[in-house]
């Protein structure tokens, strides 16, 4: 794991960080940014201990994640192909955007927002394994990978054009902290996507969580949870699409 020079996307993305916490000799671990070094942001429920594992990192993309998306959109629901295409839709990209792509795991969907746009685009997540997976993975130069955590960005206010954050709201320990973070580095007129999970069922979110969540570590939001919170932020065009047990949500920053 040798420190490496930083690439001229993460040249772009240092520049991006809040000066105080700008480091001034780059941390550069098997080719992304690291901000965490030893802390730990990701929680120590099962579903987070299970992201740091260099094993989960090799077979996400493959094996993992569209099973995931199977069990929580069912068999008819979009695949993983279809999900790039809705997250790149609600993001309205356009080439020069800077994008982020917050909790990326190994690149699965940063790596499709480079393919459609040449400006900037960032994945930040906390798994060592998953960012080390996503270097290894991405050919495109215009894309840099930081360890960070979601709920606490590094970046100044209004950096993004757009900001996707997938399957992941669940499993972040602060998710609405994460909301905060996400709003906050949207530039006027930046948009957002996110996919989630979602109530469906007769026993209300609170009650699903406390039997549910200490097993898996994942938590299931109340049907008008997110988008209430992206209302009270201020975003507006606030769209909210059901697939299953999973919610797809698009907003964007008032303003341009
Ligand atoms: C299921 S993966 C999602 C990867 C990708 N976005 C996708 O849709 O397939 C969830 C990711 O969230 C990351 N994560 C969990 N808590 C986080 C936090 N507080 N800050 C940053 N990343 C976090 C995990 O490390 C993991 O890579």
């Amino acid at each position: 794991m040798t420190p490496t020079a930083p690439t001229e996307a993460l040249e772009q993305t240092l520049a991006l960080i809040q000066p105080a916490l700008r480091p001034a000799e780059p941390e550069i671990r098997d080719g992304y940014l690291d901000l965490l070094g030893e802390q730990r942001a990701a929680g120590s429920g099962p579903g987070q201990q299970l992201m740091e594992s260099a094993g989960l990192a090799r077979i996400y993309e493959r094996y993992w994640r569209p099973t995931l998306g199977r069990l929580l959109m069912g068999a008819m629901g979009p695949g993983m192909r279809d999900e790039q295409t809705i997250a790149i839709e609600m993001l309205d990209l356009a080439d020069g955007d800077r994008v982020l792509d917050v909790a990326c795991g190994p690149g699965n969907f940063t790596r499709a927002f480079a393919e459609e746009d040449h400006g900037l685009v960032v994945g930040i997540d906390a798994s060592s394994a998953m960012l080390a997976r996503a270097v290894h993975e991405t050919r495109a130069p215009g894309v840099a990978y930081v360890r960070g955590d979601a709920a606490s960005l590094p970046f100044v206010d209004g950096a993004f054009d757009g900001v996707c954050c997938f399957a992941a709201l669940y499993l972040i320990e602060e998710p609405i902290k994460a909301l905060d973070e996400i709003v906050r580095v949207l530039a006027p007129g930046g948009r957002v996507a996110l996919l989630s999970s979602v109530n469906r069922g007769l026993v209300p979110a609170p009650v699903t969580n406390a039997v549910a969540r200490p097993l898996t570590g994942i938590r299931v939001f109340g049907r008008d949870e997110i988008t209430d919170a992206l209302r009270e932020r201020g975003l507006e065009k606030v769209a909210q699409r059901l697939s299953g047990l999973a919610q797809f949500v698009s907003a964007r920053r008032p303003g341009r």
